[in-house]
């Protein structure tokens, strides 16, 4: 099929710009193994509208985390900066996400029928600077997007901080506006729509610090808001998925002593959500279905 025509089809038969051959993964897995009907207002919601707000984590409990991120080391890129989490901070973040999202993840595991697993874990800062809409550079995902993966995979934010509409929220697109929002906006590719009349149809994740949200970024448009001047948001992110083909139960940690560190890159999450080519796809979803947890 022409790129083209692909795309189009795409974007009629999903709303989403994600490959075709991911989608076709998504509808034949969410066919055979997804549990669509369970009764979790969580899920339900995560369901209906791409996204769901989970518990809020204490400010005690956040706060140890923010002073050892205050001594970590810090890579720095433009208009971003990055955390070394050292073994300190992954004691902590292991213990902070197992103490208030263990209940929720339960609820995922039974949706997707499938163990879940944390297959990376990052903690940044995005800082404001002033944008040029000539500019194709991309800092830390700021314009709308599908993240390119299997929809197996998905992400959690806990916010570090207030955060402001000055402070560049997660812009969301709950699943029943994707439609009229790539029609208003006339969506062609991270690069080219038009954004002046879409904003009655974005979800803002303005909130509070400890506020946390699960997305679904492989299936509804998203991206990071650009913080003002002088302004910038410190979030967690962990990246989840569910593995069917691994029966280790219990154990959502189960990738960080593996050769590769899910604290360093997102060699599990692609692993696991981003196979390459049609017979790589092929192949993880014969292997996704062929267990039965
Ligand atoms: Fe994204």
């Amino acid at each position: 099929m022409q790129n083209g025509l692909k795309k189009n089809l795409n974007f009629y038969l999903f709303s989403n710009q994600n490959y075709f051959t991911y989608n076709l993964f998504n509808k034949i897995y969410s066919l055979l193994k997804l549990n669509k009907k369970i009764k979790n207002q969580l899920i339900n919601k995560y369901q209906a509208n791409g996204f769901v707000k989970s518990r809020q984590v204490k400010s005690e409990d956040l706060a140890e985390i923010k002073i050892i991120l205050q001594n970590s080391k810090k890579i720095k890129k433009k208009n971003l900066i990055e955390y070394e989490i050292n073994d300190e901070l992954r004691l902590k973040i292991k213990k902070l996400f197992i103490q208030y999202f263990l209940d929720d993840i339960k609820h995922f595991e039974n949706y997707f029928s499938s163990n879940i697993f944390v297959t990376h874990v990052k903690i940044s800062t995005n800082i404001g600077f002033k944008t040029n809409n000539e500019d194709k550079v991309q800092y830390y995902s700021e314009n709308y997007h599908t993240d390119n993966y299997i929809f197996t995979y998905f992400k959690l934010f806990v916010n570090l901080e207030d955060v402001g509409d000055d402070k560049g929220p997660l812009h969301f697109v709950p699943t029943n506006n994707q439609k009229k929002f790539i029609k208003l906006s006339n969506y062609k590719n991270r690069y080219l729509y038009d954004e002046n009349n879409i904003d009655h149809l974005i979800y803002k994740n303005v909130g509070k610090e400890g506020d946390s949200i699960f997305v679904n970024t492989t299936e509804n448009l998203h991206k990071a808001g650009i913080p003002d001047i002088g302004k910038s948001r410190t979030v967690i992110r962990f990246e989840l998925n569910a593995i069917p083909s691994n029966k280790s139960k219990n154990d959502l940690f189960n990738y960080e002593n593996k050769e590769k560190n899910i604290y360093n890159d997102e060699y599990w999450s692609k692993i696991y959500a981003k196979p390459k080519g049609i017979l790589n796809t092929i192949l993880l979803l014969v292997n996704f279905l062929k267990k039965i947890r």
